[in-house]
């Protein structure tokens, strides 16, 4: 077991690699800054999202092909970005181009609902044992209208979310997403207003200027895996609370699985008080398993939000379950959208779903995945660094620290002086990836055996520059 020395020494380490490679990334992305320049005159940061922005500027693609992206400056990689997920199809692939153009054809956008819209939505709902879906575009849309149908269904408005999770960007859960460990709280806090009220909840911490101070009350936050604070909660405030969201396996953090009989705790708890489960499966539904995180672990959610993997590469968002819940959008809550369904994303999504993201595929994306999670934890022994991988699918990472998390608060604890070491160098060594350590990989059907190990290789050599 490493030492605090040995860990101290590594960090210092970390640090001078985290130099060198930065100034290197940056000597070998001219193109990039150049672009960074004009585009910072016409968007803020320079970029269509704040998700998207660099230090000192990002790194721009010009195109995709297969499981490999190529920047501005003509530099290859293998793409463990994916899109932050999206990409489990892999880029331009045959069918998905396919699908499109002959979409295409017909017509770009009548906002009026057509079969492949229908087609869609039953591929959906038996892909995920929903009973009936609504689309939207996005994400942050499809949790969005998940919690505005959960309040309308129970008459209730407060909220449950986990302290650490990434719902998108609507007001309701913009919370509590990334708090600095001086906020917390006390485990005893469940008024949700600060820190200072007295309860059982952690500190409702707004994530976003511009998030209106009358709507904190509303959102309260608990421990991921920790199935009694949230029968705390529902005892204490049970009738008050609409919905419990919750990423069934926390992926803006790594990753952190939900520990065994975790998920059916929480199905139990709700059903018991009335609160409508909500699985956030944007990242989990279509990367994880076949059937995303519902399939996986075994526990139906009463709603779950999606988006991002069942587009394949267009923006798609779905939310559904069960129709007792759905028929509330038909009775005054507002589910709407001038793009939602629209013909060129339905018949992506379709096609991946149907023709890409099949059974055989997962049994692909699991090797590749195993392979590539087993690579980097034999070179992590090798080295005794501290750190540990995932494997999950489609979806992996490396987190540093040494044993697995359980909730957001170890993830406070992992030395994030190693991931902005190991991200210059993976990038310099053609492997892209997300520039965050909240981030994972996310390999597609389009990746071979020989991209996993130049992850491997390009990790193992950084493991091994750590060490000496
Ligand atoms: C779990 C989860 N839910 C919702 C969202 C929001 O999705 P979008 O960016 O499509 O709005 C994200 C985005 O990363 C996410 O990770």
């Amino acid at each position: 077991m490493a030492t605090q020395t040995d860990i101290d020494r590594t960090l210092a380490r970390a640090s001078e690699i985290a130099k060198t490679e930065t100034a290197r990334l940056l000597e070998r992305t001219t193109a990039s800054e150049k672009l960074y320049q004009r585009a910072v005159a016409s968007l803020p940061d320079g970029v269509a999202s704040n998700f998207q922005a660099g230090d000192p500027y990002p790194i721009y693609l010009e195109r995709g092909e297969g499981a490999h992206v190529w920047d501005v400056d003509g530099n290859e990689y293998v793409d463990c970005h994916g899109g932050f997920g999206v990409n489990v199809v892999g880029h331009a692939h045959p069918k998905i181009v396919e699908a499109i153009e002959k979409a295409i054809r017909g017509g770009t956008h009548f906002a009026v609902t057509t079969e492949m819209t229908v087609k869609l939505a039953e591929q959906v709902c038996s892909r995920f044992g929903l009973e009936q879906v609504r689309f939207v575009n996005s994400g942050t849309e499809a949790t969005m209208d998940a919690i505005r149908v959960a309040r309308a269904a129970t008459g209730r408005d407060r909220i449950v979310k986990m302290e650490g999770s990434y719902h998108g960007h609507h007001d309701s859960v913009l919370f509590s997403v990334v708090p600095e460990s001086a906020v917390l709280g006390l485990r005893n806090n469940v008024s949700g207003e600060s820190a200072d009220d007295e309860g059982t909840a952690y500190t409702t911490q707004p994530t976003s200027k511009g998030v209106p101070r009358s709507t904190w009350h509303d959102t309260i936050i608990a421990p991921f895996n920790d199935a009694q604070a949230v029968e705390d909660l529902c005892r204490e405030h049970g009738d008050e609370i609409a919905a419990l969201i919750l990423e069934p396996v926390m992926m803006n953090v790594g990753i952190i699985v939900p520990e065994e009989g975790y998920l059916q705790s929480l199905r139990d708890i709700c059903d018991r008080y009335g609160v409508v489960l909500i699985f956030d499966e944007v990242k989990c539904g279509a990367t994880i398993a076949y059937g995303g995180a519902i399939e996986r672990y075994g526990v139906q959610p009463h709603l779950a939000a999606f988006a991002k993997a069942i587009g394949g590469g267009t923006t798609v968002g779905a939310f559904g379950g069960e129709a007792a819940v759905m028929q509330y959008v038909t009775k005054g809550a507002a589910q709407q959208g001038t793009f939602n369904g629209n013909p060129l994303s339905a018949a992506a999504g379709y096609t991946a779903l149907t023709e890409v993201l099949t059974r055989d595929a997962y049994d692909h994306l699991g090797k590749l995945g195993t392979l590539l999670a087993e690579g980097c934890r034999a070179v992590i022994d090798e080295h005794g660094i501290p750190a540990h991988a995932v494997d999950l699918g489609a979806k992996g990472c490396v987190s540093y620290r040494p044993e697995p998390m359980k909730n957001y608060r170890d993830f406070l604890e992992a030395h994030d002086e190693l991931f902005y070491a190991s991200y210059p160098w993976m990038v310099n060594r053609g492997i892209f990836m997300t520039p965050g350590d909240e981030e994972q990989w996310t390999i597609s059907v389009q990746h071979e055996e020989e991209d996993v190990r130049r992850y491997i290789d390009a990790f193992a050599e950084f493991c091994a520059e750590l060490a000496k």
